[in-house]
């Protein structure tokens, strides 16, 4: 008789032999791909063949719904590995997830059955378009691409930019205004499908780092998106965004976390060998002092994103919160450990024939995308003194 499984998902032996399983992979074929993904700054068809294969791509999704049906833990533990050796890989398992958050938290079940098992398998790349060229931080108010209803259909007119995958994405979560006098509550999320008429790939951006992830415009033009498509009741998909980045930016803390811990043990193996002043410079106490304040800073981070990653399990009413101070304080540590670790191999650092200066240029983007650090401290501030006179004009606690 089958013993079938348990309705909690995996167990810790699971995720464990996961994790075992990542770290294999990310030895043996991700780590020595890194600087050559770099390099060409393209995106890593065979590492995403290896994710699929190995069904890293939806760790996190129900099992009813061909997913792995594993925690966030153990998801955000997936990206932390890959992202130790290779950023651009560990936000293609993030950005999956992140394409696929809106129609977990707010599809139908037909919408699920139709999407999910494709995106986890990684038959369909995912990727999410909230962001326009006027709008990043001021996601709501300052929406302009729009949605309009004409039978079953939704024409879609508006160009979103930043779009990370967009240009190899077979679905993307879009929001767009349904109705321009409700503010926040005038905005739709929708799934877009590559082939639905009017929708354009536009400029690809030349990035600082995270050079294998590509970024791009993405353009509707009177795009013909079926009413079926739409996440949820019209007007909701404001707040769908919103659930989405609570459990989207542990992820990009993740990412972070698996940079900073990445830099932190090439610099300390650094300092161990090389030799100045007649001993190696890991016995100098200007380096130890600076390897033990990232050391700090890292497993600090690492006990904030787990929390966070918990509070996602059990879609805790704090969740935004502690999305926030893990995404945060993962950001700052890889920007932070990252240039220390530039340092401490001085000009060797600086070279792209090491590793590090890498790791230096992708950090800087944990800084910026999924909500930027000041957004971060927004909601944190929100959480101790409420919103205030806000940017939608309204004042509320
Ligand atoms: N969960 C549920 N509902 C939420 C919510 C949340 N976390 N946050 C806000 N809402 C609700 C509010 O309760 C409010 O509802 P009511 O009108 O019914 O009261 C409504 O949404 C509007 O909320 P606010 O008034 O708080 O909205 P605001 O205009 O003040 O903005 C913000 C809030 C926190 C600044 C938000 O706009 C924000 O997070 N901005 C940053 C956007 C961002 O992170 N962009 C990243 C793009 S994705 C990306 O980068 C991906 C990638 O490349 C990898």
């Amino acid at each position: 008789m089958a013993i079938a499984p348990p309705p909690s998902g995996p167990s810790a032996e699971d995720e464990a032999m996961i994790l075992e399983v990542v770290r294999d992979l990310v030895r043996e074929r991700v780590a020595p791909r890194a600087a050559d993904i770099d390099d060409k700054g393209e995106f890593a068809r065979d590492i995403y063949k290896l994710f699929a294969e190995n069904d890293l791509l939806g760790v996190p999704f129900p099992a009813e719904y061909g997913g792995v049906g594993g925690s966030f833990l153990t998801y955000v533990k997936v990206v932390e590995e890959v992202s130790k050796a290779c950023a651009s890989s560990g936000l293609m398992i993030a950005v999956q997830e992140l394409g696929a958050l809106a129609i977990i938290i707010a599809g139908s079940d037909e919408q699920k059955r139709r999407y999910l098992p494709k995106i986890s398998s990684g038959e369909y790349i995912a990727a999410y378009a909230l962001s326009e060229a006027g709008s990043g931080s001021d996601a709501a108010g300052s929406m302009r691409t729009r949605a309009e209803k004409k039978g079953d259909t939704y024409v879609l007119n508006g160009n979103k930019v930043w779009i990370t995958q967009g240009s190899v994405a077979d679905v993307i979560t879009v929001f767009a205004v349904t109705d321009p006098d409700k503010g926040p509550n005038g905005i739709s999320a929708f799934v877009v499908e590559k082939t639905f008429p009017g929708f354009k790939v536009g400029k690809l951006e030349k990035k600082m780092g995270i050079r294998g992830s590509p970024t791009c415009e993405l353009i509707f033009e009177n795009c013909e998106v079926p009413a079926a498509n739409m996440l949820g009741p019209e007007g909701t998909g404001f707040k769908t965004a919103m659930k989405v980045l609570d459990k989207s930016r542990p992820g990009i803390a993740a990412q972070a976390l698996g940079i900073a811990q990445g830099a932190l043990d090439y610099a300390a193996n650094y300092a161990r060998e090389r030799m100045a002043f007649g001993k190696p410079i890991g016995q100098q106490q200007g380096i130890q002092f600076m390897l033990a304040d990232m050391r700090v800073e890292v497993e600090a981070s690492r006990l904030l994103l787990y929390e966070a990653a918990r509070k996602c399990d059990e879609s805790s009413p704090d969740l935004t919160l502690w999305a926030a101070l893990a995404k945060l304080k993962a950001g700052d540590t890889a920007m932070k450990v990252t240039t220390d670790a530039v340092q401490i191999l001085g000009g060797f650092g600086y070279s792209t024939e090491y590793p590090v200066e890498r790791m230096m240029r992708d950090a800087k983007i944990t800084q910026i995308y999924e909500g930027t650090q000041q957004i971060q401290r927004l909601v944190i501030a929100r959480s101790l003194v409420g919103k205030g006179a806000g940017s939608n004009g309204s004042a509320k606690n």
